[in-house]
């Protein structure tokens, strides 16, 4: 298989979604204290002693001003079947909770109500990386539920039903 010239973004994106990943929403308190939020399959477990996650935003997200270090940032990981709530968050807009059932914790963090498992983070760094933020978030809590994730591959929402229960 020869490789593509690594210029190539859409080659480049092609490979890099040949990686299956769960899809999340993270949460956090926006201007005005509203709940600002967006799908991320960037997301990974990077550390458990101290407990750290790792994702990354676009630099150019508008939300990027509100991942400064110290700041709390909540993670919903989606079950299987919500994929039109991960393509709501992932089109700007300026209210996507409206009518989207979550609960905010007493720092305004919101969290989707029915979401497969939460992580309440503070943003331990933020580092420009590329046209990325990489952004590590210090774990402070978090909820596990039962069932099947929504699964990110080749640029679509899958299905792994195997997974379901484990
Ligand atoms: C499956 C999926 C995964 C995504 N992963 C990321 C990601 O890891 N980082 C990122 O910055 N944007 C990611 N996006 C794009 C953002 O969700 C999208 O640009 C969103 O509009 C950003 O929110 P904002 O415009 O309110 O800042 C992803 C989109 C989809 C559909």
């Amino acid at each position: 298989m020869a490789a593509a010239a690594t210029g190539d973004a859409r080659a480049l994106r092609r490979a890099c979604g040949r990686y299956a990943t769960g899809v999340a929403v993270i949460g956090a308190c926006g201007a005005g204290g509203r709940p600002l939020g967006l799908t991320v399959n960037s997301f990974a477990s990077l550390s458990l002693a101290p407990p750290l996650i790792l994702w990354s935003l676009a630099l150019h997200s508008p939300s990027a001003a509100h991942f400064a270090p110290g700041a709390a940032f909540g993670i919903s990981i989606l079950r299987a079947g919500q994929g039109e709530l991960a393509r709501r968050f992932a089109t700007p807009a300026a209210d996507k909770f409206a009518g989207v059932a979550h609960r905010r914790c007493p720092r305004g963090v919101p969290y989707l109500a029915d979401a497969l498992a939460t992580l309440a983070c503070r943003v331990e760094r933020a580092d420009p990386v590329g046209d990325h933020l990489l952004i590590v978030g210090a774990v402070e809590g978090f909820e596990a539920g039962e069932g099947e994730p929504l699964v990110f591959y080749g640029g679509e929402f899958v299905r792994i039903g195997d997974a379901a229960g484990r």
